[in-house]
């Protein structure tokens, strides 16, 4: 394995830059010395406020330089391209949530299609050293076979975004084939930390907590067989990206996808006590939650998580902070930030 540090005398252009990946990464490439461009439609999605307070942290820093705009604007995309020249891409902007995508397909058609296919077409025009792409576990649809592999079949996603996530890492391998660009798709699997997005669910389970709202589980309330998932602490998603920086592919084609996952699955019940008792240290008192026990909802799968062996082999990583940590972490931001002491 020969694992390359990234260059901080590089130009990083991150979109979604005030989003949870994107604001963590960002303040990373920051405190490096990198300079970094950062995109971002700041779109209402979820609390405008939070992707205000993200920016806010990243704005003192020297070598950060803001636009607000729109992925799926080609011409203003070229114009930051051709005036910033970065060297290395990381796309992070979407549309996510699988839910959502529901009711709200055209946006996900917008950003994650459209604005894709802007980027790299950018990339094609301005040539980069590195493109760097968010994809996401739900290309593994309802695979049943578990750790899920980067070699798994995964033609059969199950919601428009798992497909628009899934139709970015082909458009990504024929643009890196016809155009010769360097480019790495990541799959994201569950990331979670402090000043996270509200729209998840270890986010949600504290708000209706403080709300004196239940919580609803879907796992029938059978603890003997409960699902198992994998959750990502956000440092350890921006160490894999970091490690992945350097090293753009070198095969042939230069387009590679990588799981970004955590290979130890979580009960979900153990999950939702570590929170509870998380958010409990964060308060000073003992934290239930009142729960709610429902059906699976169709086409949930008993486990899903990662083998990040092929990440690990590459650049030698491997995610590693415990739930116990990492929840603790989330709820100490939490309650600070809400004032719910
Ligand atoms: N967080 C996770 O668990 C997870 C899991 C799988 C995949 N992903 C992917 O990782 C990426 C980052 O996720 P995140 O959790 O930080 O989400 P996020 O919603 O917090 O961040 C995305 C940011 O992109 C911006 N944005 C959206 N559409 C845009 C557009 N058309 N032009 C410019 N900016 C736009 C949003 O305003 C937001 O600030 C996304 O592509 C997401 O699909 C995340």
């Amino acid at each position: 394995m020969s694992y390359k540090s990234l260059e901080t005398s590089k130009t990083y252009l991150v979109t979604g830059a005030a989003g949870f990946i994107g604001y963590f990464l960002s303040r990373r490439l920051l405190e490096l010395g990198c300079r970094v461009v950062g995109i971002d439609n700041l779109n209402d999605y979820y609390d405008l406020g939070l992707k205000r307070a993200r920016l806010d942290l990243l704005q003192p820093f020297e070598q950060f330089t803001f636009i607000q705009s729109d992925i799926s604007d080609k011409d203003k995309l070229m114009d930051v391209f051709e005036c910033h020249k970065p060297h290395i891409v990381v796309n992070l902007a979407a549309q996510a949530g699988v839910r959502y995508s529901i009711d709200n397909p055209d946006i996900y058609i917008q950003s994650n299609i459209i604005g894709f296919f802007n980027i790299l077409e950018a990339c094609r025009h301005h040539p980069v050293e590195h493109l760097v792409y968010a994809s996401s576990s739900s290309v593994y649809g309802s695979n049943r076979k578990v750790p899920f592999e980067e070699t798994d079949f995964v033609d059969h996603p199950v919601s428009l975004y798992a497909s628009t996530k899934k139709s970015n890492e082909l458009m990504a391998h024929t643009y890196s084939h016809l155009y010769d660009i360097p480019t790495t798709g990541l799959r994201f699997f569950t990331v979670y930390g402090p000043m996270g997005r509200p729209d998840m669910a270890y986010f949600g389970f504290a708000d209706r907590y403080f709300n004196d709202e239940p919580i609803k589980i879907f796992n029938n309330g059978d603890f003997e067989n409960d699902l198992y998932r994998d959750f990502t602490y956000i440092d350890d998603i921006v160490e894999g990206i970091e490690r992945i920086l350097g090293n753009p592919p070198l095969d042939t084609v230069r387009h590679k996808v990588y799981n970004i996952g955590n290979n130890r699955p979580e009960k979900l019940m153990t999950f939702i006590e570590t929170i509870e008792n998380a958010l409990g240290a964060a308060v000073g008192r003992t934290v239930r939650f009142e729960k709610i026990f429902e059906p699976l909802k169709p086409g949930d799968v008993p486990a899903t998580y990662a083998s990040t062996d092929r990440l690990q082999q590459a650049v030698g990583f491997k995610p590693k902070t415990p739930i116990e940590v990492g929840l603790q972490k989330f709820a100490d931001w939490y309650v600070t930030y809400y004032n719910k002491m």
